[in-house]
């Protein structure tokens, strides 16, 4: 694109009236050039993040289809992703105080990148998290288990920081990922609650806090009674006979992966 091009896009019409000098002109263009420029660079970095995320979500659903293959129930219910948005990342970076820049972004901020795995038991967390960290491509940064410590507004979930490699066409890039892994139950409460702060000025703050912490425990009773309930009917089944495990797999066989 040459320069009268440039001006031609980005300055508005009405405005390119009034630019009649050449020094402001051509100084303009250089601006304009070294946002594009900025710009090129973000979507490179989102680009690879996406990635990351692609590689995360795809290790879950190895695992998820191996475990259905096993015990014929989805220890996955559904997983979220996001890519945080360029507004998040300024106003992450200005509230703490640290540079505006892709090495920066890089360095302090790991959620870039966000995967949330949701599932159905909260034992189904702890195996999928096991052998998920287990894997050798896999580096754990960070590890907050929300579940056996939880916030104290009642928020639960097992959060993981890891590192991924992730193979481009002439690199290989260590990218950081964070993971959320909750119970349905958990998500139900997380999603709501997380409407419910951006509601502000209401009255009775101190009241729906704890009202929220409330439901929190409520949901976390359901959670442990719901797997009292699988593990009590797992308990009571009859061990399958020889006959009924061929059976069975010859069921699988002919089943669609
Ligand atoms: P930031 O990443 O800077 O927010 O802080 P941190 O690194 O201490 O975060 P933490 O691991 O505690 O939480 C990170 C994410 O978990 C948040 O961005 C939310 O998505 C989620 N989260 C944490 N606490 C809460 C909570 O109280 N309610 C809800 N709904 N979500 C939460
Ligand atoms: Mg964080």
């Amino acid at each position: 694109m040459d320069k009268k091009d440039f001006t031609t896009t980005f300055v508005p019409q009405d405005a390119q009236r009034f630019i009649k000098d050449k020094q402001l002109q051509e100084i303009i263009d250089r601006q304009a050039k070294r946002a594009i420029l900025s710009m090129a660079q973000v979507h490179e970095l989102e680009m690879r993040y996406t990635c990351a995320i692609k590689e995360v979500k795809t290790k879950f659903e190895v695992l998820s289809t191996e475990f259905n293959c096993q015990f014929k129930r989805n220890p996955i219910s559904y997983i979220n992703t996001r890519l945080k948005s360029r507004d998040s990342i300024f106003n992450k970076l200005s509230r703490k105080n640290l540079p505006l820049s892709i090495e920066s972004i890089e360095q302090n901020l790991s959620d870039i990148a966000g995967i949330r795995v949701v599932c159905s038991y909260i034992d189904d967390i702890y195996k999928l998290v096991d052998s998920f960290l287990m894997q050798d491509d896999i580096t754990l940064l960070e590890k907050k288990d929300y579940i056996e410590n939880p916030k104290p507004n009642g928020y639960r979930s097992l959060h993981l920081i890891v590192s991924v490699p992730v193979f481009f066409s002439d690199s290989k890039r260590d990218m950081k990922v964070e993971v959320q892994i909750r119970t349905i139950a958990m998500d139900f409460w997380a999603s709501l609650e997380h409407q419910m702060k951006y509601k502000k000025a209401i009255p009775d703050q101190e009241k729906i806090i704890a009202e929220l912490k409330r439901c929190a425990d409520v949901i976390s009773d359901t959670d442990k009674d719901m797997l009292a309930l699988r593990k009590h009917i797992e308990a009571v089944q009859d061990e399958p006979t020889e006959e009924e495990i061929l059976f069975e797999k010859l069921r699988q066989i002919n089943k669609p992966i």
